[in-house]
């Protein structure tokens, strides 16, 4: 059997209040293979971008265990989970996090900008996954001459740019309309089917209709699985 890609186990988080512990992830297990589309479902509060930032190596959970690519992530130190999230990981967010004063080029080469690879090979890897959005001609342009729609591919993109094992997307069409969130959502099915592994969080039943694997998440913990 293959490895799992994401192999979640027991993860449980609580957010310390002045006067009490908040639990926000009560006992989740997730298992991805390589290759998923995975979406993640639940109301507003039920711990989905919690659950991702421990996913994406950026909160550390209370306990339980995390494998990614079969590395032992909670056992590793703050250095390794920087590392591991260059080498392994691509972030969407709901905002883009687009740097305003840098072209859209300049915005995909910065996972770059900590690495070693040769500076033609990294001009490559970017125009590439630039044309892989449909961007090219826009490629010298900076983020306030795009539509919101444009700014997302710029910022999967940069999610891709470095082929990461797993992309991960917090929400990526909340801030479009209709129309620019079934091109996002396109573009996702098409990243999928080229054999990308990803986790998208929505709360948009029509939205998590695009991947091939979904679970809502209540109160803390998976509740069914659907699709
Ligand atoms: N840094 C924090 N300190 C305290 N409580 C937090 C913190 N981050 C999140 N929470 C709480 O944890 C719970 C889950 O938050 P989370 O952001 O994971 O929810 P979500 O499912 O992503 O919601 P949304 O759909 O609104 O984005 C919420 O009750 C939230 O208030
Ligand atoms: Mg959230």
């Amino acid at each position: 059997m293959n490895l799992p890609v994401v192999d979640v186990s027991g993860i449980v988080k609580s957010y310390q209040m002045e006067t009490h512990q908040v639990p926000v992830l009560r006992a989740v297990d997730l298992r991805l293979e390589s290759g998923t589309f995975f979406a993640v479902m639940g109301a507003s509060g039920s711990g989905k971008s919690t659950l991702l930032n421990i996913i994406g190596c950026l909160d550390r959970p209370d306990s339980g265990s995390y494998r990614l690519d079969g590395i032992d992530v909670l056992r590793s130190s703050d250095n390794e989970l920087s590392r591991l999230r260059s080498r392994y990981l691509g972030f969407v967010f709901q905002t883009f996090n687009l740097i305003s004063t840098l072209t859209v080029k300049e915005n995909v080469e910065l996972p770059f900008l900590y690495r070693t690879e040769h500076r033609d090979d990294i001009s490559q890897r970017v125009d590439a996954a630039i044309a892989q959005v449909g961007l090219s001609e826009r490629a010298n342009h900076r983020p306030f001459e795009l539509s919101g729609g444009e700014m997302q591919r710029v910022a999967i993109a940069r999610a891709l740019a470095t082929d990461p094992k797993l992309i991960l997307a917090d929400e990526p069409t909340g801030n479009l309309d209709s129309q620019m969130s079934r091109e996002i959502m396109e573009l996702f099915k098409r990243l999928h089917a080229q054999g990308r592994t990803i986790i998208l969080v929505t709360h948009d039943p029509q939205i998590a209709a695009y991947a091939d694997a979904c679970a809502t998440m209540h109160d803390g913990r998976f509740i069914h699985d659907a699709l």
